[in-house]
This record gives C-alpha cells, structure tokens and sequence, in this order.
C-alpha cells in the first residue's frame, strides 16, 4: 500500500520502463502483404494505402531489397488480374501465368531466406468479385470451390512459396488443401488458415487495392458475424483439426478478445492481420495532423502482441525501421 509501494519508482527513467516492459516484436516476426500485377516496370501507388502499391514482380524486387534488409521475416502476395481475364470461377487464379506464380520463383532466388506466402481465394479473379463460383441460387457454392481452391495452392506450392494462407472462408478449405498438397508431395508446404475472419467494414482500401469488392451482396453469407465470439473461435478450432499449421484472427485490432481467447485455447502460432483500413485510418488521422504515426504504428502493435499475436502481418513492414526503432 502506498506510501510504501510507490509503482511511479519503475516508470522513472527510459532505462527502468524498457528493462521491465515487453519490447516491441522484432522485424523477424512481420509479414508484408503485397499486391502483384503482372508485367514489367508497374508501380501503382494504392491510393486508399498511401505508402503501398500494385506492382510487377521486377518492382516488388526492387522494394524488397530494404525490406529484407531490415530484417522482415516474410511476404504475402496478393495477385491480380486483367479485368478482361476475370470469369466466374476465377480460373486465373491458378493459371501459371499468373503473377503470383510467376514472382514466386524470382522472390526466392533473389532472397532465399525470406518466407513466402501466398493468398489463396478467388475474388479477384471472379467477374463477380466473390471469393468462390456461385450456384443458382446467387450464393457461393462451397464444395465446388474447395476443388478450385486445391488448385490454386497446388500452383502457388508448384512455383516454390514457402506457405500457402487460404482466406475465402469456405467450410472444410483447410483439409481439402492439406490433402491436395499432401497428395503431390508438397508435405513442406505451409499452412497457414485466414481461421478467424470476420465480415469487416476495414477491407475497403484493401479491395480499391485488389480490385475485388463483391459486383452485388456481400461476405455475409461465409465470413464470421462481429456479434458472435464462441463461433469465431469454433472456426479457428476446427482449422487446426484439419491440419492448419498457424492460425489467425483479422481484423486485428477490433478483435483483440478473441485473438486473446485463441492464444489461450490453442498451441499453434497466432497471427494477428493488421489489416488495411487499420493501416490507413491511421495514416489518415496523421495526414490530418491528428496524431503522431509512429506512436500509433507503436502503440497498437503492442497491444497485439499483449494479446499474443506470434507473428504479425502488417503494412507497416515495409517501414520496420521507421515505426520499430
Ligand atoms: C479476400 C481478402 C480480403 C483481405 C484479405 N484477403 C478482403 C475481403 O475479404 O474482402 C483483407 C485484407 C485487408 O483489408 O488488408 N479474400
Ligand atoms: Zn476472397
């Protein structure tokens, strides 16, 4: 009790504050989500993600090169496509033109230490943005996507990525792909399950990004309800028994509990998907002169990692040495 115990005694000096806090993640925990088009010399800058943009594999190296030098332990790509190339299924998903595809190989021999995800979904490349084909009905159908979605991680497995993360929320995508995979022998390949992710009004700059908002409807019908926790962890739950290697919760940081409650409830690495209108309602707020971006960048990604994030997926990678040092 005070006057005894006085807790400001251990806040008094930079030196105290830093030895008895947690430090911020180190750069080997940051994966970078990228946008990749296909072609040569293409650097779009994404105009709702200020700091980010679309870009050909040729640029994507170019940029990685700082990138890996600070030490950031992985990348996400995210592939696009012509829009004249888009159809129902989105069979340009898995097509080994495709740019994903086609970066994989250059990405690991440029930098073979670097860890390389890949997205594996179908909006982007559906004419209806929708993450699989729908039935007649208009809804997604989910049996015939798993057979779509085996085909995309088998191509991106194929062309070298370290992981594949499929994030399109279709019941049973997990076993089907570890089972494809397994099947070809890719038995390396990473797993790691978009397992926990919410319908979200944080996606938008993310889709001006990718270019896949849904034509009409939205993710209703197979991403989780922000209203309902104990389903939201069943999903991640149920990943894990079909075979996922790390499991995720995203949006991140409006769905801190539950990132709280899976670091509990299960062994497998969490990450935690800073996502994009996180990243840029930041920016934004900064642009604004309304706060200061590194003390936001800092601020709440220690509260991921207060949650138990292992491995954070952020936006903010591409700046480690800014906001983390
Ligand atoms: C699509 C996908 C989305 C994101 C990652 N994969 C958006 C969506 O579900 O519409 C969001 C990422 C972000 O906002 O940073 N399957
Ligand atoms: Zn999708």
């Amino acid at each position: 009790m005070f006057p005894e115990i006085r807790l400001r005694r251990l806040r008094r000096t930079e030196g105290l504050r830093q030895m008895v806090g947690q430090p911020l993640p180190g750069p080997e925990k940051f994966i970078w989500p990228v946008f990749l088009r296909e072609g040569q010399g293409v650097d779009e800058p994404i105009s709702a993600m200020t700091g980010q943009s679309r870009m050909s594999a040729d640029v994507l190296l170019q940029r990685l090169e700082p990138v890996v030098k600070s030490g950031v332990g992985g990348v996400l790509l995210f592939g696009l496509t012509d829009p004249s190339k888009k159809d129902a299924d989105g069979s340009e998903a898995f097509s080994e033109k495709g740019a994903v595809q086609q970066a994989i190989p250059l990405i690991k021999k440029a930098f073979p230490q670097l860890t390389v995800f890949t997205d594996v979904c179908l909006c982007a490349y559906t004419d209806h943005g929708h993450c699989g084909p729908l039935h007649s009905a208009g809804e997604v159908d989910n049996d015939f996507t798993l057979s779509l979605l085996q085909k995309v991680a088998l191509s991106h497995a194929a062309a070298g990525a370290d992981g594949v993360a499929p994030s399109a929320m279709m019941d049973g995508q997990v076993r089907a792909i570890r089972e494809a995979l397994d099947d070809a022998q890719f038995i390396d390949t990473l797993l790691m399950s978009y397992s926990t992710k919410f319908v979200s009004s944080l996606y938008g700059p993310f889709r001006e990004a990718e270019q896949s908002a849904p034509g009409k409807g939205d993710r209703q019908g197979y991403q989780l309800p922000c209203n309902n926790s104990r389903q939201a962890l069943r999903e991640s739950k149920l990943d894990e028994s079909e075979g996922a290697d790390i499991l995720m919760v995203k949006p991140a940081l409006m769905y801190l509990d539950i990132l709280y409650q899976l670091r509990q409830a299960t062994d497998l690495p969490v990450a935690a998907y800073n996502v994009s209108g996180e990243y840029s309602m930041f920016v934004a707020q900064a642009e604004r002169g309304w706060g200061d971006l590194r003390s936001m960048v800092r601020e709440s990604t220690a509260a991921m990692q207060r949650a138990g994030a292992d491995i954070f997926i952020s936006y903010w990678a591409n700046h480690y040495d800014l906001f983390f040092s």
